[in-house]
């Protein structure tokens, strides 16, 4: 699943506040790290807090209470929480009675570790959690040193509201959690646990909730989001139930896993008008040593032939993946072939890393974590040099066409209007071009880095 890229929040329609926030209620700063999975669970977190009698500060210098909801994918992710959480504790100085609360993959990962490595956290969650996270956090405000980090099989979070600081236009529905595929690199099947599809009834309440808040864009989250099976509805049923949903206009997933892309997933993106055509496919690698060794389930060939399917069935499909360089005895041929496979498949974007070990996979316990830091370093940059160059190809053959953009609000710099193409380019139109929410005709002029312009 793609790294978080934040919106900022600007004039969008906003999700009605189901109750009115009390200013004497105690205040709780929420930061979020990793995944749209991430996300959607902060979302999930807030709204239970708020029905627990708390408020939500976007400050921590006004906090009561402060979580960090976090990733535990990459040592670097995890580096990065280390550092922001050390941070952060610079506010007890001001507020000797500050709880500091980690939640999420970091808490179900680390849990016997946190005490030692950072002994002024005082709450520890995991993701099967959320449920309770209000009387958590009173017991961590009433002094106890609170850690629940059990993982439950069932626990899909019907019937709760989650609560989303997001765009009020582009809303995520998570449709599955926890993961059954145990890629031998992956932390994810042991920090969220076993995968469990969220019933459809459910799905639809909540983008039906979404809808009636004025969201025009639903993202259906899940680890392997194609996967997803309830009962007698599979992922392709599912899409084509949300696609029935009045004012959602358009419908993503993210991330599917290439080996549960059915023939009639692929009907259903190719007749259903309101889903994108824009598909996230992690690769991984282009060498069938690497992908077997990580037991992805599929060779680079049946990979490039799924793309070859797709790109046939949806024109214009814009195709991002994950890359991951350095995996356990990987060599410099494997490596060429993963540059082989992105010139064969030319995504349009890519999220790029390092391979980490994560202590607990199969990877950690039976394989050898072999590549040179300096070699992995070098064959990262290789990647993502060659990835910019197909990215601003893929840039670059936007322009002049004519794209139906989803105004999502104001750019970071406050001087364009942001919106999204189907294709999930950010398109930057004038100030003033419309509203948050709506749908405008651009005809794109340019491109910057990492936008297209419709000036
Ligand atoms: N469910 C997604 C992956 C979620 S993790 C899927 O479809 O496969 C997001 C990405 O992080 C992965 O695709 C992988 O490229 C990367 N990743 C996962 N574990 C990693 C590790 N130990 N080291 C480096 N990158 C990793
Ligand atoms: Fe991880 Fe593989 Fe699942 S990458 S999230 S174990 S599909």
């Amino acid at each position: 699943m793609a790294d978080l890229v934040q919106l900022r929040r600007s004039g969008a329609p906003q999700p009605p506040e189901t109750t009115q926030a009390d200013p004497s209620a105690p205040a709780v700063y929420l930061e979020t790290f990793g995944c749209q999975m991430n996300a959607a669970d902060s979302a999930l977190i807030s709204g239970q807090l708020g029905r627990g009698g708390y408020r939500a500060v976007q400050d921590p210098a006004e906090a009561d209470v402060i979580l960090i909801n976090t990733c535990a994918i990459r040592e670097k992710a995890e580096d990065r929480v280390w550092g922001r959480t050390s941070q952060l504790l610079k506010h007890r100085a001001d507020n000797p009675d500050l709880v500091i609360g980690i939640t999420g993959c970091m808490a179900e990962h680390l849990k016997d570790k946190v005490a030692a490595r950072a002994p002024y956290i005082s709450l520890v969650a995991g993701p099967d959690s959320y449920r309770s996270i209000a009387e958590l956090v009173d017991r961590a405000r009433g002094g106890e040193s609170v850690v629940d980090v059990k993982l439950d099989k069932e626990e899909v979070y019907d019937e709760l509201d989650p609560h989303a600081d997001d765009d009020g236009v582009s809303g995520f529905v998570t449709i599955q959690r926890g993961c059954d595929k145990f890629c031998t690199f992956c932390v994810v099947p042991y920090t969220r646990g076993r995968e469990r599809g969220v019933a459809p009834r459910e799905v639809l309440r909540h983008a039906r909730v979404l809808a009636e808040r004025g969201y025009k864009e639903v993202v259906l989250l899940g680890q392997t989001v194609n996967s997803y099976v309830y009962e007698d509805v599979d992922f392709a049923a599912l899409l084509k139930t949300v696609a029935q949903i009045d004012g959602i206009e358009r419908i993503r997933f993210t991330s599917p896993y290439p080996v549960d892309f059915s023939p009639r997933v692929i009907e259903v993106m190719a007749t259903e008008p309101k889903v994108c055509p824009q598909v996230h496919l992690p690769l991984q690698s282009g060498s069938d040593v690497m992908l077997q060794s990580m037991r992805r389930g599929y060779s680079r060939q049946q990979f490039i032939d799924l793309v070859g399917a797709l790109r046939e069935a949806v024109p214009h499909l814009a195709l991002s993946t994950d890359l991951m360089v350095g995996f356990c005895g990987e060599t410099d041929e494997d490596h060429a072939q993963t540059l082989s496979a992105m010139r064969e498949v030319r995504f349009d974007s890519a999220f790029m890393f390092k391979y980490s070990d994560r202590g607990i996979t199969y990877a950690s316990r039976k394989l050898v974590d072999d590549v040179p830091p300096e070699v992995k370093g070098a064959r990262l940059r290789d990647v993502i040099e060659l990835q910019e160059e197909h990215t601003h190809a893929s840039h670059n053959a936007q322009v002049g066409k004519t794209v139906d953009a989803l105004i999502l609000g104001t750019s970071k710099r406050g001087d364009k209007t942001l919106a999204c193409a189907p294709t999930y380019h950010k398109v930057l139109l004038p100030l003033g071009a419309g509203e948050p929410g709506d749908l405008v005709r651009a005809t794109i002029s340019g491109t910057t880095g990492h936008s297209l312009l419709a000036l």
